[in-house]
């Protein structure tokens, strides 16, 4: 290969990382380049502004002229430097951040081990029903579910839309309660699979491998819910009741924030909706599917999403899914009591009455 005379710099989709003491540096092609001497590392860092390689390799009078050309070499040939000619109107530099690009190609041609199983015997999955909270106060909901005019899954689907329009009313009790039950409520008891060594149950969405990783946290406005006080609830889906956690104000306005704000909906004069965020507990996923986890995840939430919408338009009620998803774990996390790199946000929904 002739190096190119033209300007070269690293791509901002380079990752490098160590694995068993030694250092992988990735680029766009499939095999990384893999060594032992960290003077590699300063080469690419020399190029993190477009630079001639002429001019760079006199940054590095220690190294025979050769070898360093054959550095550069690999790095231009991984795509981890680039050149004008690489970053063509194609070229993913263009359209995708790091850490989306790289969680695309993973999940997208398997990258990564899959399996804990096979190389961590000794860790084991967390249960499938999230221990509750000690000492938490409880709100059972009510089961019997009122006779709903029969509607087809096909008007149901045409019906289904966001509405970011509230009713001046509070949601009822029984409707958020047939919402959770038809939704998210677990359908069956744990069961163990032996072959993966987990609990796994059933709900009525779909969840990669059974795993059901996802949690659900519902915040309730003043007047939002009837009957119930404002604050912060876990929904059990085991027992179909809710926990009410103590809440922590500054982190609740602080999501509510966030939450109506991406709606667009934090100045209107209707009602209050309720604030869903849904949880992964990770570990219940990546104990299987590993380095899949967080793609599955987010399939997960939206069969939830699809699944709640549908309710909603059987039920006339106002659902919004939200793009939102890291913002306001770690204060969740707070008032929770979990930690967020294990239990993390993962996706937001506003559900309330809606404006007829
Ligand atoms: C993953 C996802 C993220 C969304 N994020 C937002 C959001 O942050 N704010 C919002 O007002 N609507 C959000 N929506 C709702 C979309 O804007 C809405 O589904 C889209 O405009 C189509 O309208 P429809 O649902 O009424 O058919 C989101 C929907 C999905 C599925």
């Amino acid at each position: 290969m002739t190096l190119p005379t033209c300007k070269v710099w690293t791509s901002h989709l380079t990752v490098v990382n160590w694995r068993r003491g030694q250092i992988h540096i990735s680029g766009r092609a499939k095999e990384p380049v893999v060594t032992t001497d960290p003077i590699v590392l300063s080469i690419l860092s020399a190029f993190s502004t477009p630079k001639k390689i002429s001019d760079v390799v006199q940054q590095f009078p220690e190294l025979d002229q050769e070898d360093f050309e054959n550095v550069v070499e690999q790095l231009l040939d991984i795509g981890a430097l680039l050149t004008p000619a690489t970053l063509n109107g194609q070229a993913p530099e263009l359209w995708w951040e790091v850490h989306d690009y790289w969680h695309m190609l993973h999940t997208a041609t398997a990258r990564g081990g899959v399996g804990r199983l096979t190389n961590q015997k000794s860790v084991s999955a967390p249960p499938a029903v999230r221990p509750g909270w000690e000492n938490a106060s409880v709100i059972e909901l009510p089961r019997q579910l009122a006779e709903l005019a029969p509607a087809s899954l096909d008007q149901l689907l045409d019906l289904r839309q966001t509405v970011r329009r509230y009713a001046k009313r509070p949601l009822a009790l029984a409707e958020l309660s047939r919402l959770l039950w038809s939704g998210m409520r677990n359908t069956q008891s744990p069961r163990e699979n032996t072959t993966l060594q987990m609990e796994i149950i059933r709900r009525p969405y779909p969840s990669g491998g059974s795993t059901y990783s996802l949690e659900l946290y519902i915040i309730v406005p003043p007047d939002g819910l009837e009957t119930v006080e404002p604050g912060v609830y876990h929904y059990c889906p085991a027992r179909h009741l809710l926990e009410r956690l103590e809440s922590i104000e500054q982190h609740v306005s602080q999501i509510r924030r966030n939450a109506l704000g991406a709606a667009g909906v934090e100045r209107q004069d209707g009602g209050q909706p309720l604030i869903f965020a849904l949880t992964s507990r990770v570990g219940r996923v990546s104990y299987k599917y590993e380095g899949n986890a967080h793609a599955l995840i987010a399939r997960e939430v939206g069969c939830v999403y699809q699944t709640l919408y549908l309710l909603c338009a059987n039920m006339d009620l106002a659902p919004c899914a939200l793009g939102l998803s890291g913002l306001g774990s770690s204060e969740l996390a707070e008032i929770g009591g979990f930690d967020p790199h294990l239990e993390t946000v993962v996706g937001y929904m506003l559900v309330g009455a809606k404006q007829i």
